[in-house]
């Protein structure tokens, strides 16, 4: 069994995933940590986040068990990581290794942008997780100050949409909501309220 999670920053898709793959005993992938790890060593080692060749070593370099999210969390990181999802030789790379990891049984819930439409196309259970920008910004300024990160909500609104703007209209692997996609608007549900919806959606598909 695989469920693809897709959308935008800090629509919720995180959560729900690692939520999900508990319930349905299944493996967690957050594929934007693959990217934000690829990024931060670019950073790390002050080389331009367009140099392809470099990244694509990073990326055969990879031990997916071994990303860690607090690390990666940076704002900063996030902003890269979508600067190097542009380049389509690196994503090759990326997405051969996540679908490794959403091939090894019992199976997974990957989260992600391309999810539904590359990674895994075939995927059991599709969802595209969206909520207004301003929710959206609401939230990750609050993750952010609840990690002694500096924040300010303008500057975050103004950040998520230039990146779903730079996800969405890419060439390669754009993000988009795939034609067959549940939509999960969570602009108006808490996480609790968002987790039951998913769960309905996941269970109906499945006994369908
Ligand atoms: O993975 P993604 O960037 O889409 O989002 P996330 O990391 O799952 O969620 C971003 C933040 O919003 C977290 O702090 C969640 O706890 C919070 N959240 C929320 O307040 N209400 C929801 N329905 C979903 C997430
Ligand atoms: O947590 P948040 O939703 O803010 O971002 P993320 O999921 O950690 O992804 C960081 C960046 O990686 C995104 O803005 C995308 O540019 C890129 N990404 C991608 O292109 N494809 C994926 N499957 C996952 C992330």
């Amino acid at each position: 069994m695989i469920i693809a999670i897709d959308g935008p920053a800090a629509s919720g898709k995180g959560t729900l995933a690692r939520r999900l793959a508990a319930h349905f005993n299944l493996r967690h992938l957050d594929t934007g940590l693959t990217y934000r790890a690829v990024a931060a060593a670019l950073l790390a080692q002050g080389l331009p986040l367009g140099d392809e060749a470099v990244a694509i070593e990073i990326a055969r370099h990879l031990d997916l068990g071994k990303m860690d999210k607090n690390a990666l969390s940076a704002h900063e990181v996030g902003e890269a990581a979508s600067r190097v999802a542009v380049l389509g030789g690196l994503r090759e790379e990326l997405v051969r290794l996540q679908k490794e990891f959403a091939a090894t049984p019992p199976g997974a819930v990957l989260d992600g942008r391309d999810i539904g439409t590359v990674v895994c196309p075939d995927a059991t259970v599709k969802l595209f997780v969206t909520a207004a920008p301003e929710a959206r910004a609401r939230r990750r300024t609050e993750e952010m100050l609840s990690k002694g990160q500096e924040a300010e909500f303008a500057s975050v609104l103004d950040d998520l949409k230039r990146r779903d703007l730079r996800d969405s209209q890419r060439t390669v692997a754009p993000m988009r909501q795939a034609d067959d996609a549940h939509l999960l608007d969570t602009t108006e549900m808490d996480i609790e309220t968002a987790f039951k919806a998913a769960v309905d959606i996941v269970s109906r598909t499945c006994n369908a």
